[in-house]
C-alpha cells in the first residue's frame, strides 16, 4: 500500500493543477481519474472541444462574410462535419496527452478508476486502498436539468453540452434552453454551421447577472448572426419522437402556452456539483443545501485532512477559478500561504465577438451605493478593429469616483477574453484608471481600446 502526502480526486483543471503544484512543492502525489483520459470536463467535453468548434465555425463565418470584401474571392468552403469533429478530437487528444506528460514529468501517479474515501487518510480506487496524509476533492460538476420541467436527456435529441459536441449531423433546427454561457457558445457554433437556432431563456435578458449594456449589445449582435431569442419564457416540457422534439414553454408576462419543434434540443440551464460515489455522507463531510462541499477560506472541509476545490464547492464554475484554488490548496498543504482573490476572477464567453468581464457591474455598484465613474470606448474608434471588421462592441471601465481605483471592467469586442487580463493585473495592483491611461499601448492594437476607456474615466478618450 503506497503512502502519499496528497491524493487528488479528479483531474480537471482544478485537480491536475493542484497535483502538479503539490508535486512541485515536494509532496508525494497521486491523482485519481476514472475517465480514459486526463483533463476532466474542461479538456474532454467542455472548454477545449467547444473552442475548437467555435474556431472552425468562425473561420467559415469569415469566409462567407468577409473574405470577398478583402479581395479573397471564389467558392466558400463547405462543411465536412465528420472532419470538423475529428479536428476537435485532435485538439482534445493533444491537450489530454499534454497533462499525461506533465504528470510523468512531475512524478505524479495516475490512479486509474473512480475514487472513494472510506475514511480520512484513505482513498479507494477499484480494489486498491491507498493511504495518504491529505486528500483534495476536485470532482467537478455535471449538467443540471431544467428546473421544475419534464425533460429527459438522451444525449442524442435532447442533449447537454456533452452531446452537443458530438452530434451525428448538424441539426436543421436547434432549440437551446438557457441563454447562458454554454447555450450562447454552442448556439453560435450551430448558427454559423447553418442551423436555425432558437434560444429560450427564463429571464428577460440574456446572460443574467452581466453588465446590462453588454447584455443588450450582445443580444443585438447575436440576433444579427441569426440566433432567435425568446426571453421571459419558462420551459416546462420537452417531448421526443424517434428523431424530433417538441419544446413547450410559457411566456411569463401573460402565462400563454407555446410549443416549438426541433431536431435537437440543447439543455444549458446550469451545472451542479458532482460528488456521487465519494462516500461524503458516511464521512460526515458538510454540504450546502445546493449540494456543494463546504470548504473554508483555506479549502479545508470539516473533516481534517480533506480539502475541496473547484466546481464542487461554492463560487463560479470556471476552470481558471478551480486552477487558482488548486494551486492555493497545494500551497496550504505544503505549509505555505495559499490565496485566491475572488474579486478578480475574469469571466469570458468565446462567441464572436467575445465577451469578458471582471469585478463589479454598474448595477452592483448602484445597489451598494458606491459612487463611481464609467469610462467607455467603442471599438469603432479603434483603427485595428475597423481594419479587421471588428468594430462592434466596446470597453467599459468602472472606477471609484473619489479614488479612481478600478473596480470592474466589461468588454464586448475582438479578443475581449485576452484584453481583460490587462485590467485584472491592474486590479490586483490596486491601480487607478489613470495608471492604465498613462501606460503606453502599442499602436495599432485592440488593447488601445482599453487605454481609451481608462482615458474616458478622466479627461476623455482621444479617438472618440
Ligand atoms: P448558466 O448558468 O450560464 O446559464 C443558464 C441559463 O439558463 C440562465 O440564463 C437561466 O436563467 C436559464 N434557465 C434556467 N432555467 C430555465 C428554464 N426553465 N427555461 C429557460 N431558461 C432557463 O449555465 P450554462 O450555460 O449551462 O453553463 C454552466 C456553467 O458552466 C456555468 O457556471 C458557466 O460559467 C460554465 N461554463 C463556462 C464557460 C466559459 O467560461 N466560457 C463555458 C461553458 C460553461
Amino acid at each position: 500500500m503506497a503512502q502519499y502526502d496528497v491524493i487528488v480526486i479528479g483531474s480537471g483543471p482544478g485537480g491536475y493543477v493542484a497535483a502538479i503544484r503539490c508535486a512541485q512543492l515536494g509532496l508525494k502525489t497521486a491523482c485519481v481519474e476514472g475517465r480514459e483520459t486526463l483533463g476532466g470536463t474542461c479538456l474532454n467535453v467542455g472548454c477545449i472541444p467547444s473552442k475548437a468548434l467555435l474556431h472552425a465555425s468562425h473561420q467559415l463565418h469569415e469566409a462567407e462574410h468577409n473574405f470577398a470584401k478583402m479581395g479573397l474571392k471564389g467558392k466558400t468552403p463547405s462543411v465536412d462535419w465528420k472532419q470538423m469533429l475529428s479536428y476537435k478530437e485532435d485538439a482534445i487528444g493533444q491537450n489530454t496527452k499534454g497533462i499525461e506528460f506533465l504528470f510523468k514529468k512531475n512524478k505524479i501517479d495516475w490512479l486509474k478508476g473512480w475514487g472513494s474515501i472510506p475514511a480520512a487518510g484513505k482513498v479507494k480506487v477499484g480494489n486498491e486502498t491507498y493511504e495518504t496524509k491529505n486528500i483534495i476533492i476536485a470532482s467537478g460538476s455535471e449538467p443540471a436539468s431544467v428546473p421544475g420541467a419534464d425533460v429527459t436527456i438522451d444525449e442524442k435529441i435532447v442533449v447537454t453540452s456533452t452531446g452537443a459536441l458530438e452530434l451525428g449531423k448538424i441539426p436543421k433546427k436547434l432549440v437551446v434552453i438557457g441563454a447562458g454561457v454554454i447555450g450562447l457558445e454552442l448556439g453560435s457554433v450551430y448558427a454559423r454551421l447553418g442551423s436555425e437556432v432558437q434560444v429560450i431563456e427564463f429571464m428577460d435578458s440574456i446572460t443574467p447577472g452581466m453588465d446590462s449594456e453588454v447584455q443588450k449589445t450582445f443580444k443585438r449582435l447575436l440576433s444579427k448572426q441569426g440566433l432567435n431569442f425568446k426571453l421571459g419564457a419558462a420551459v416546462n416540457k420537452v417531448e421526443t419522437t424517434k428523431s424530433k422534439a417538441k419544446v413547450s414553454y410559457t411566456l411569463r408576462k401573460d402565462d400563454s402556452a407555446h410549443t416549438v419543434d426541433a431536431d435537437v434540443v440543447l439543455v444549458s440551464t446550469g451545472r451542479k456539483p458532482f460528488t456521487d460515489g465519494l462516500g461524503l455522507e458516511e464521512l460526515g463531510v458538510e454540504m450546502s443545501p445546493r449540494g456543494q462541499i463546504k470548504a473554508d477560506d483555506q479549502w479545508r472541509t470539516n473533516v481534517t485532512g480533506i480539502y475541496a476545490i473547484g466546481d464542487c464547492i461554492d463560487g463560479p464554475m470556471l476552470a481558471h477559478k478551480a486552477e487558482d484554488e488548486g494551486m492555493a490548496a497545494a500551497e496550504v498543504i505544503a505549509g505555505k500561504h495559499g490565496h485566491v482573490n475572488y474579486g478578480v476572477i475574469p469571466g469570458v464567453i468565446y462567441t464572436h465577438p467575445e465577451v469578458a468581464n471582471v469585478g463589479v457591474t454598474e448595477e452592483q455598484l448602484r445597489e451598494q451605493g458606491i459612487a463611481y465613474k464609467a469610462g467607455k470606448f467603442s471599438f469603432m474608434g479603434n483603427g485595428r478593429a475597423k481594419a479587421n471588421f471588428a468594430g462592434d462592441g466596446f470597453v467599459k471601465i468602472l472606477a471609484d469616483k473619489e479614488t479612481d481605483r478600478i473596480l470592474g471592467a466589461h468588454i464586448i469586442g475582438p479578443m475581449a477574453g485576452d484584453l481583460i487580463h490587462e485590467i485584472c493585473v491592474a486590479m490586483e495592483f490596486g491601480a487607478s484608471a489613470e495608471d492604465l491611461a498613462l501606460t503606453c499601448h502599442a499602436h495599432p492594437t485592440y488593447s488601445e481600446a482599453v487605454r481609451e476607456a481608462a482615458l474616458a474615466c478622466g479627461d476623455g478618450p482621444i479617438h472618440m
